[in-house]
């Protein structure tokens, strides 16, 4: 799998040793209330070492890909993550920030490398995508990266408050015309 640096984030895939900072940053409601219900809330203890180790590290570059997103000048500290999986469950793509990192554009930032190589490497012609109806700055992240909204459905999250999902398709030709745009 390759490591993508860009102007302010280096993406790593998600190893073991990224596990303790995974579960600091990403056990917070703030995140996890975003998220389908399957994810679990309180999030155990042992959440992270789990996920990395059973969801991740089995799959990773073979059907799922999952990598870390780090400031360049800390890159021991794993500060969020975009996913990609080769089969849509219903979605290809999944990603999380540490709160106190939202609203600078990081995570614009952080999917257009992962989506070049998807398009470019990985030889997918259309990705689909997935948020709770209500989060919008996820729904942001998809508006200006070229997306384009098919539908809502019915859907469970962590936050009983979301009943419904957005469904997003992005084709390699809407994403090659937009990438240069934001
Ligand atoms: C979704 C998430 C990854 C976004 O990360 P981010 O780095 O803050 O995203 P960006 O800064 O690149 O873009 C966020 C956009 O949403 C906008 N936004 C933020 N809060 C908003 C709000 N309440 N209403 C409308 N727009 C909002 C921002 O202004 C920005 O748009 P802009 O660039 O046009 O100004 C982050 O909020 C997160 O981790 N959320 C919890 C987990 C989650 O929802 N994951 C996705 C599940 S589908």
């Amino acid at each position: 799998m390759k490591t993508f640096e860009t102007e302010r984030l280096i993406l790593k895939p998600i190893t073991k040793q990224d596990i303790p900072s995974y579960q600091k940053n990403f056990a917070d409601y703030e995140i996890v209330r975003f998220l389908a219900a399957t994810v679990p809330w309180p999030y155990p203890d042992n959440g992270a070492e789990f996920f990395v180790e059973q969801m991740i590290l089995p799959h990773q570059g073979k059907d799922r890909w999952c990598w870390g997103i780090f400031e360049k000048e800390n890159l021991n500290e794993v500060i969020g993550a975009v996913d990609l999986w080769r089969v849509p469950n219903p979605a290809n793509r999944g990603f999380w920030l540490a709160h106190r990192h939202w609203n600078k554009g990081y995570m614009t930032e952080a999917v257009t490398p992962v989506m070049d190589y998807a398009f470019t490497e990985l030889g997918f012609e259309e990705l689909f995508f997935s948020n709770a109806l209500g989060n919008t700055q996820s729904r942001r992240v998809k508006e200006k990266t070229g997306a384009t909204l098919t539908g809502i459905r019915d859907e469970a999250f962590v936050d009983p408050r979301f009943t419904k999902a957005e469904n997003w398709k992005l084709t390699k030709k809407d994403w090659q015309a937009s990438k240069n745009s934001f």
